[in-house]
């Protein structure tokens, strides 16, 4: 390494365009793939932009020879080899769900990126795409990244193939190139990926990757090295090593390595706490070299949670980017939610039991949340409304009280969900849900009944309640 150089976190990029110019081009190419037919007549690019172009609403119907996801249809071929099991994840965007624990996650990220980077004009540098269509072809899946054509990874054992040329995206890397394309030199992009894999405690065939990508132009790089003269970034007669590939000169691979690692390294502390432990080991990807893992050390085990490397220069001129180089990283939410989180099973996060969800029912997504297991038993659903007594004795806490001394742990949950002020008769009204269940059995809808009708006759009697 050069110890010429002194390596500084590098800051501005100064060639991001505005974000609302990249809005409005996001949607001329959205209206220009509308206009051109949709996804049959893409020539490179071939995801839509549009925001909800996966509509949760309309669900996917797989017929004897189409599959038609939104308002797209695709043929099937001998390839197809999705299910309706899984077409039926797609259009849930669980990261973008207002509470959510990987939407929290997602959202802490987010705003490392954009307080550790700032760009001009007080605009984050950093672009975020949530939205974008999951079902991707193979060209951007694979060839745009430099796949090779016989890499595993392609097999129709390991991806959801709607045909030949379509798949669901089996990574947020499946973007880079276009949005490069675009202009983009600094985004995250987040969304849901499809793995043909076992299902158990830690493997779905759907999860939720985060991927960050920054580009940077020779004068990016040396900005902050004190330099009186920039140094080349691109070596013509150079040899690819462990270090770095041929066309890329060391300084600059080691300017870039030290911008990504304190980037990454940060990251981890930012979500695992100051203290983390965090040790990078060797990998390979065909679209980084070099490239790493990161790995960190929770509660006494290692665990891996992100890849990443610098970007494979052909990759970043195929995009049109000839004159920058970069680094990328692409996460896997849920690993680090579960963690975070203490959420013991994967199939949890798709949960639309209020039971889970009830418990990230908050506004601030840095809360610490762990999380309590509930029964897999039903809920049994009962409300009570009732007048406070005139005399403004009542608090909505003793309530909750009185409800967990006489329900115990077949209560669980508790939440006003109405309240009213009666003009004429001057009182305050009230309605609580409270929704019981058991841990061992199901509870009987008339063994909740008899628990709901003893909280109303002690709250009659102890909290001078008037039932409605
Ligand atoms: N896409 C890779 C994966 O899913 C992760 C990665 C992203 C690696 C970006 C390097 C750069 O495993």
């Amino acid at each position: 390494m050069d110890a010429r150089l002194p390596y500084g976190l590098l800051s501005e990029d100064y060639s991001l365009p505005k974000r609302r110019h990249i809005k409005m081009r996001v949607q001329l190419l959205n209206a220009f793939w509308r206009a051109t037919g949709g996804l049959q007549r893409r020539s490179f690019h071939s995801s839509c932009y549009c925001s909800g172009v996966v509509d949760g609403r309309k669900p996917a119907v797989p017929t004897e020879k189409k599959i038609t996801i939104g308002d797209v249809t695709y043929e099937r071929d001998s390839w197809t080899n999705i299910t309706p099991k899984v077409l039926e994840h797609l259009g849930r965007n669980l990261h973008l769900q207002q509470y959510h624990p990987l939407a929290f996650l997602k959202r802490r990220i987010e705003n490392f990126f954009y307080k550790n980077y700032p760009g001009r004009s007080r605009s984050p540098l950093f672009t975020l795409f949530d939205n974008l269509n999951p079902v991707v072809t193979t060209e951007q899946n694979f060839d745009s990244l430099l796949v090779p054509a016989d890499h595993v990874s392609r097999a129709k054992s390991d991806c959801y193939y709607l045909n030949e040329n379509y798949l669901l995206r089996a990574h947020t890397s499946s973007h880079q190139v276009e949005l490069i394309r675009m202009g983009m030199n600094n985004f995250l992009v987040v969304g849901d990926v499809y793995r043909r894999d076992e299902i158990d405690k830690s493997h779905y065939p759907v999860f939720h990757q985060m991927e960050g990508v920054r580009l940077l132009t020779k004068h990016d790089i040396f900005r902050n090295e004190n330099l009186a003269t920039e140094l080349p970034i691109f070596d013509p007669n150079g040899l690819r090593t462990a270090e770095k590939q041929e066309t890329h000169t060391l300084d600059a691979v080691y300017i870039l390595t030290k911008s990504l690692k304190t980037c990454l390294n940060e990251l981890c502390q930012e979500l695992f706490g100051k203290d983390v432990e965090i040790r990078w080991v060797e990998a390979y990807f065909p679209f980084t070299h070099p490239s790493w893992e990161i790995e960190v050390k929770f509660q006494g085990e290692w665990l891996e949670i992100l890849g990443c490397g610098i970007m494979e220069q052909k990759l970043l001129v195929n995009a049109g980017a000839d004159d920058k180089i970069g680094w990328a990283f692409g996460l896997g939410l849920e690993r680090i939610a579960m963690k975070l989180y203490g959420i013991p099973d994967i199939r949890l996060f798709w949960s639309v039991d209020s039971g889970f969800l009830h418990q990230f029912q908050v506004d601030d997504p840095y809360t610490p949340i762990t999380y309590k297991a509930v029964s897999q038993y039903p809920q049994c659903i009962n409300d009570i409304s009732f007048w406070l007594p005139a005399d403004g004795t009542f608090t909505s806490s003793d309530f909750y009280d009185l409800v967990r001394s006489i329900g115990g742990d077949m209560v669980e949950q508790v939440s006003l969900v109405d309240e009213f002020h009666h003009l004429k008769k001057s009182r305050w009204s009230h309605c609580y849900r409270i929704v019981y269940r058991h841990m061992q059995k199901t509870l009987s809808q008339e063994e909740a009944n008899k628990i709901h009708k003893l909280i109303e006759e002690a709250a009659t009697r102890d909290l001078r309640v008037e039932i409605r």
